[in-house]
């Protein structure tokens, strides 16, 4: 992309997620989007909707007309179909344009990507964001977490997302794939579940993937329920009170062995020493941290280890962008290509 040095110096930090991107800039922009672009499936679509794409929210919600392109899946970028790739390179246009990049400013920026993002999806993603962005570099989402919340040394990030749960532990030094572990068993996973609960429970009620959602978002928890979850589900065309507690309960604990799992092995990644240290300084982030009782359920089953610790980020929406933003601002674009891929010209 050409350079210019009359316009402003934009630097940005991205989080790419599968369902969700959080974009933050140093000139004030906190926005985030779904991660999806919807094409109209024909010419009627293009006349009611005024344009030949739409991004974001607006796309679900016109979704009965539009096929949908989701970037990310399970954690890596699709490349399977052209239309994919205009798809990523569409939102990423779009997110420069929140960003409120003209021409002649001079954009630098990180994008945080699900830590199973292949070498070659990396580098995939680095043509799109070198086409967008003067400077780019791109790097594991959990280890900008990291990064923002300076835990850098001595301590574990677990990112639950939609997509998938990312462990990674942090030792100092930027993570290796040794050093992290994913599992296709993200929030997408739990609604799954829930769904095949609440049918088994109720098969008369009327249930969709984005209302398993909606109520996992608005109740989830593990462990005691904080309070019973009742919710209007229709019946025959009526709404009818119906308590799902204990489907969301089940569902919402279907993802707690696995991590427990994964956490026993990544804890002796560290050397003994370093052990008991790393056992209080356990970070749960993205937005399936939200779920309430997760963090104390996680302590308790990994109770024999010692004193643990386990705390949740205060902003999940934004930790992984607000940590590419600190970093973009923190180090100098030339040291950059010793953290990440990089694309564009220094300085
Ligand atoms: N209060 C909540 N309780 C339970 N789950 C929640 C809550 N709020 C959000 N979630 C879930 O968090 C997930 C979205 O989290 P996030 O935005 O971190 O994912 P992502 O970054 O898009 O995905 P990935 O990291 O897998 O690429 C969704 O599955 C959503 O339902
Ligand atoms: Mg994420």
């Amino acid at each position: 992309m050409q350079t210019s040095s009359q316009g402003k110096e934009i630097l940005v930090g991205i989080d790419l997620g599968t369902s969700r991107t959080a974009i933050i800039s140093n000139r004030g922009t906190k926005k985030m989007i779904r991660t999806v672009v919807g094409y109209p499936k024909d010419i009627i679509g293009v006349k009611i909707l005024g344009q030949t794409r739409v991004i974001g929210e607006e796309a679900l919600e016109k979704h009965s007309y539009l096929n949908l392109f989701y970037p990310l899946e399970n954690g890596v970028l699709k490349e399977t179909s052209e239309k994919d790739n205009q798809a990523t390179m569409e939102l990423l246009q779009h997110v420069m344009t929140l960003v409120g990049a003209g021409p002649t400013d001079k954009v630098s920026g990180i994008v945080g990507v699900p830590a199973r993002a292949s070498i070659s999806s990396r580098s995939q993603l680095l043509k799109f964001t070198d086409s967008v962005m003067d400077f780019s570099m791109v790097v594991s989402e959990p280890f900008m977490v990291a990064y923002g919340l300076n835990r850098l040394n001595r301590s574990i990030i677990i990112d639950i997302g939609a997509g998938t749960i990312d462990l990674c532990a942090m030792k100092g030094m930027i993570p290796g794939s040794d050093d992290q572990i994913t599992l296709l068993k993200g929030g997408n996973y739990i609604d799954d579940i829930f769904m095949k609960a609440v049918a088994e429970s109720y098969p008369e009620v009327q249930f969709t993937p984005l209302l398993a959602q909606k109520i996992k978002d608005a109740h989830g928890f593990v462990g005691d329920a904080p309070e019973a979850v009742v919710v209007n589900l229709r019946t025959g065309g009526r709404p009818v009170p119906h308590d799902l507690t204990e489907e969301l309960r089940m569902s919402c604990e279907s993802i707690v062995p696995d991590i427990v799992e994964s956490l026993e092995h990544i804890i002796t990644l560290f050397d003994p020493e370093e052990q008991e240290e790393v056992l209080q300084n356990i970070i749960l982030a993205g937005g399936g941290s939200r779920i309430r009782g997760l963090d104390s359920m996680i302590a308790d089953a990994l109770q024999g280890f010692g004193t643990v610790k386990i705390s949740r980020v205060s902003d999940p929406d934004y930790a992984g962008a607000a940590g590419a933003l600190k970093m973009a601002s923190e180090l100098p674009t030339d040291y950059w290509n010793q953290i990440g891929d990089v694309m564009g010209e220094e300085g």
